[in-house]
């Protein structure tokens, strides 16, 4: 039987800051990942049309998340890194996915919800279209896992569904082709083109949240730079941030459950988990009981250690636009080998007259 090869495949918008949460619920993972998959990291430029059209620095932002995601440790020979718009067989399998997916599943979407507010007749196509974007972002590779932030798991489930439909609806032309892969959908063996994709969300800190406000989600859109860790900020500002950062009056509990209704010591030991790659059990077992007088100290110094070598290595990349433009250059070329045998198949199987 043959089996969907194990292939990595996430991506990062150009829009705002990185903060830590970034870095935490996805970077983080990115780097652990290229050790054991093939990889491909993709700078999803065209996603950041769906809410703000008009940029005054796109192509800086672009830039930047590259040399994020160089400044944390990826290695742009082992994995593929891109940016999406160098390979427009993601716009062209979009559109196939937008005739796939109901209109229904999209007005579902929480971010679309979100993102639109009230005035959602007044928002964009993309806005509502954009995981249609994201499933052809993921499927173009037939990719197998996809590492992201608890807020992006709508969105993979969604993935998985358009996936299935275009399946089911072109199983006996997949079979005839010869285009098919065996696997397993709960119980059942079953033939397809596309995989069901895995989310990769655990880890302790999957949706890192304000360090203002324990009930919000850490966010490059927050008013308030002390909300977030931006990756580029330097050591001072860092501490001073988790110095600043709110929390309750009373001392770490003496187990982990004690931290349910307490969201912001519950963030904060996520956080201190995440970065130094232990648990939260472990987390707590040398800090229960302590005041955040002492926890936060301990918690500045471990994240200025671990962030500040990232931000400085960003500037100094960011510097160099020539190289950055290289390395993009070069994943570009080869994840269009990759979209043009997909899609050359994808046209085959639903019929459009393109070879
Ligand atoms: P984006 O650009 O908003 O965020 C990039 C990654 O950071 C994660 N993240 C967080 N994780 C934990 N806590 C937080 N507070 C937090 N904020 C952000 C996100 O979950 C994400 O993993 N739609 C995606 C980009 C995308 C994509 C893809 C991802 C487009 N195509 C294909 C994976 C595969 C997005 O807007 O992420």
């Amino acid at each position: 039987m043959s089996e969907f090869k194990q292939l990595v495949f996430s991506g990062v918008q150009p829009t705002g800051n990185l903060h830590l949460g970034n870095y935490l619920g996805a970077l983080q993972k990115f780097v652990a990942l290229q050790d054991t998959y093939e990889c491909i990291y993709c700078v999803v430029d065209m996603h950041s049309l769906t809410a703000t059209l008009v940029h005054d620095d796109l192509v800086e932002q672009t830039r930047g998340i590259a040399a994020a995601y160089l400044a944390c440790g990826l290695d742009p020979k082992k994995n593929i890194i891109f940016n999406q718009a160098r390979v427009p067989q993601h716009a062209e399998l979009a559109w196939i996915f937008n005739c796939v997916a109901r209109i229904g599943w999209m007005n579902r979407m929480t971010q679309f919800k979100d993102k639109a507010g009230k005035d959602r007749e007044n928002a964009s196509l993309g806005l509502l279209a954009y995981p249609s974007l994201m499933a052809a972002d993921i499927l173009l590779y037939r990719a197998t896992h996809v590492p992201v932030g608890e807020d992006q798991k709508q969105h993979l489930e969604l993935t998985r569904d358009i996936a299935q439909k275009f399946n089911n609806d072109f199983s006996e032309k997949i079979a005839n082709l010869g285009y098919g892969v065996e696997m397993m959908v709960g119980e059942e063996q079953v033939n397809g083109f596309f995989p069901l994709t895995e989310p990769l969300i655990e880890g302790p800190a999957p949706r890192v949240m304000s360090l203002r406000d324990g009930s919000k989600k850490m966010s490059k859109s927050d008013p308030s730079d002390l909300s977030r860790i931006n990756l580029l900020d330097d050591a001072d500002t860092i501490a001073r941030k988790i110095k600043k950062a709110k929390t309750d009056p009373a001392p770490l509990p003496g187990d982990v459950e004690g931290l349910a209704g307490r969201p912001e010591a519950d963030n904060l030991v996520g956080i201190y988990a995440a970065l130094a790659g232990v648990s939260r059990e472990n987390v707590i077992e040398e800090f229960g009981g302590r005041q955040f007088s002492e926890f936060k100290p301990a918690l500045a110094d471990l994240a200025v250690e671990k962030l500040a070598p990232i931000g400085e290595e960003m500037r100094r990349l960011k510097a160099d636009p020539a190289y950055i433009d290289s390395v993009l250059r070069d994943g570009g070329e080869r994840a269009s080998v990759k979209a043009e045998a997909t899609m050359k198949q994808v046209h085959e199987i639903v019929g459009l007259l393109a070879n």
